[in-house]
């Protein structure tokens, strides 16, 4: 397969491009060169920006395989890319994400679920994100047709994520059990939690380009859900062993100005429930495979020792110094 990605720099990107070489596919990344660290060794890197034409035109001049397009956040983003490259590609995956539904979603939730409406394409994107990714859609299908290919990604975690959604977590448990200090958590009741490895996802994406997949699929994490409190105790079992976790209550959590996933990772509010508990039958039909919950949680304790520096994450730092005046 000859493939091109628009991106490749970072996280999801890198793992695919890993995924494709491995599999002896030719790829060629395109990034501006800003993003640390940058494309993976053995992949063809073009410096460019993927809204310049004089950038996307040397690539036009070829036939590709597929097109993978992990950094498309806004319709703008897609023009030129659909314009000079959309003709010249045989698919044309597009990673879309599991925001585009409307919140709050329905229980066990499929790709029919309802999608969030439209919004001012200039729409600042913090606010927007999953309006626009959902515009992104539209405007692939519709240019595209039966070449393209929407996968929805729910939570991604593991190695190089630069989010720390979940590296947080281990990063606090393997600190736990370095200072022989217990875990805490609050107590999350029955929330469910669905989460997806990034190498898992990478093979994925290619496995469905390879079988000539088109039309929209979500890829959320196990299906049932786990619920997060399990989820919790067996990282913490895995990390820390021998610790004997502290569940707190909810409530105190609030008091201490801990608020579920902005200052506490993999911790919902309420009315996200539903879209981290989806029906992911569409995407086990197609073929997708989860790799288990430990060794997504050794493998990002590796990555965390070995290359991630500290401190990085949403907000993470407040909840350390917020997690003391937690008590015990
Ligand atoms: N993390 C999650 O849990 C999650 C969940 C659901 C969906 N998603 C989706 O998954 C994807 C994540 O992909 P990712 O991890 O590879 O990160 P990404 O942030 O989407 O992609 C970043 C890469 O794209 C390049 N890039 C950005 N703007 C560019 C431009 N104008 N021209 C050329 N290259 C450009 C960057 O390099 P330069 O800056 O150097 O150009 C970098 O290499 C996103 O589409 C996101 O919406 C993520």
């Amino acid at each position: 397969m000859k493939l091109l990605m628009l991106g490749g720099g970072v996280f999801l990107g890198r793992a695919l491009a890993r995924e494709a070489l491995s599999k002896g596919w030719e790829l060629t990344c395109l990034t501006r060169g800003h993003q640390k660290p940058g494309p993976v060794e053995g992949v063809a890197w073009v410096q460019g920006d993927r809204h310049r034409a004089e950038d996307l035109r040397p690539l036009a001049s070829q036939d590709w395989d597929a097109i993978v397009d992990t950094c498309a956040y806004r319709p703008a983003d897609l023009e030129a890319a659909l314009d000079l490259l959309g003709e010249r590609c045989g698919a044309y995956l597009l990673v879309s994400t599991i925001s585009v539904y409307q919140e709050p979603m329905s229980p066990r939730g499929t790709e029919e679920s309802p999608l969030l409406p439209p919004v001012d394409p200039h729409a600042e994107l913090a606010e927007h994100y999953g309006a626009l990714k959902a515009m992104c859609e539209d405007m692939v299908q519709e240019e595209l047709e039966d070449r393209a290919l929407v996968v929805r990604p729910g939570l991604i975690v593991g190695p190089e994520d630069p989010s720390e959604r979940f590296a947080w977590w281990v990063r606090e448990l393997d600190a736990c059990a370095r200072e022989g200090r217990s875990p805490r958590w609050p107590d999350a009741g029955q929330q469910p939690v669905q989460w997806l490895d990034v190498r898992d996802l990478a093979s994925f994406c290619l496995h469905v380009l390879e079988e000539g997949a088109e039309g929209a699929v979500h890829v959320a994490g196990p299906d049932p859900a786990l619920p997060l409190m399990e989820v919790w105790q067996r990282m913490a079992a895995c990390l820390a062993p021998g610790l004997d976790p502290i569940v707190q209550s909810a409530e105190q959590w609030r008091k201490a100005g801990i608020r579920p996933w902005s200052e506490c990772p993999l911790w919902l509010p309420e009315h996200s429930h539903n879209t981290f508990d989806l029906d992911t039958r569409s995407a086990r039909d197609a073929g997708w495979i989860q790799r288990s919950l430990e060794e997504t949680t050794l493998d990002t304790l590796a990555w965390v020792r070995e290359a991630a520096p500290a401190g990085r994450g949403q907000g993470l730092s407040q909840l350390a110094a917020r997690l003391d005046s937690c008590g015990s």
